[in-house]
């Protein structure tokens, strides 16, 4: 699995630097993307230097798509269906991860989902036709996945192809995280809508909460 090539699109923001680092401390060959080459590269060049063995590489976000086996999408709501639109002719047949949820400023601590029903099924209504389409992380807080400490919060995988839902959960375990595989992707509204849930947590004890499912004896 680890020569799997992973492009994380949006990748030199918040999560999808968080991303970048585990998959390549994890061994694989990953790729930040960013509608520019140079902050791509910028990007890149910052978590190497943290740890230069990671080797990540910086490039457009089409171009990142096209070399990748598996692509991750880490961009703001907003902007989602047009990343996608945009890399849509780059993912026959792939893996693409999206990670969106649809908060709304400034009442981002109150569920505000779209008319579609998820953003994992604007995704999927997208680029579903050419790409398998998986949705997970949206209760992983960014800080937990760029700090050097283990991932305690578990992460839910939605979506409609069961065999891809199981090779994001492997993806996530070999980060050293829990994915849990957790339905079709009509489940991703449940689970955005409780990233509103855990933002308004966090508001309360100035925290960064995650979920943990219980009673999984083993099985995960
Ligand atoms: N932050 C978290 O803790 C967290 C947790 C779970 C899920 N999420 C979800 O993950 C996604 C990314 O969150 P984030 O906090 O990482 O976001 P972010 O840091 O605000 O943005 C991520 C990247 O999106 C790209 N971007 C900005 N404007 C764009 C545009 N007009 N078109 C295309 N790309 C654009 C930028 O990359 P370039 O400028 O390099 O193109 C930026 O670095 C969101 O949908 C969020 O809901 C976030």
């Amino acid at each position: 699995m680890t020569g799997q090539k992973i492009a994380v699109l949006g990748g030199t923001g918040d999560l999808g630097y968080g991303l970048a680092k585990r998959w390549a401390d994890a061994g694989f060959d990953v790729i930040v993307g960013s509608r520019k080459a140079e902050k791509a590269e910028t990007i890149a060049a910052e978590i190497n230097a943290e740890k230069p063995s990671r080797g990540i590489r910086g490039l457009q976000n089409s171009d990142a798509a096209r070399e990748a086996d598996v692509v991750a999408v880490t961009v703001p709501f907003e902007h989602q269906q047009g990343t996608l639109a945009d890399i849509k002719s780059e993912v026959a047949g792939k893996i693409v991860i999206d990670t969106t949820v649809c908060l709304k400023p400034p009442k981002v601590g109150t569920v505000q989902l779209p008319p579609e029903g998820s953003a994992g099924i604007i995704a999927e209504e997208t680029i579903g036709d050419v790409a398998r389409v998986v949705s997970a992380f949206q209760n992983v807080p960014a800080t937990e996945l760029r700090s050097d400490g283990p991932i305690t919060c578990h992460v839910l995988v939605t979506g409609n192809d069961k065999e891809a839902r199981a090779e994001v959960v492997e993806l996530i375990g070999a980060m050293g995280a829990t994915g849990i595989s957790a339905g079709p992707m009509a489940n991703s509204i449940a689970v955005e809508g409780l990233t509103s849930v855990l933002i308004t947590i966090n508001r309360q004890f100035k925290t960064h909460a995650g979920i943990q499912i219980t009673n999984l004896d083993g099985h995960a």
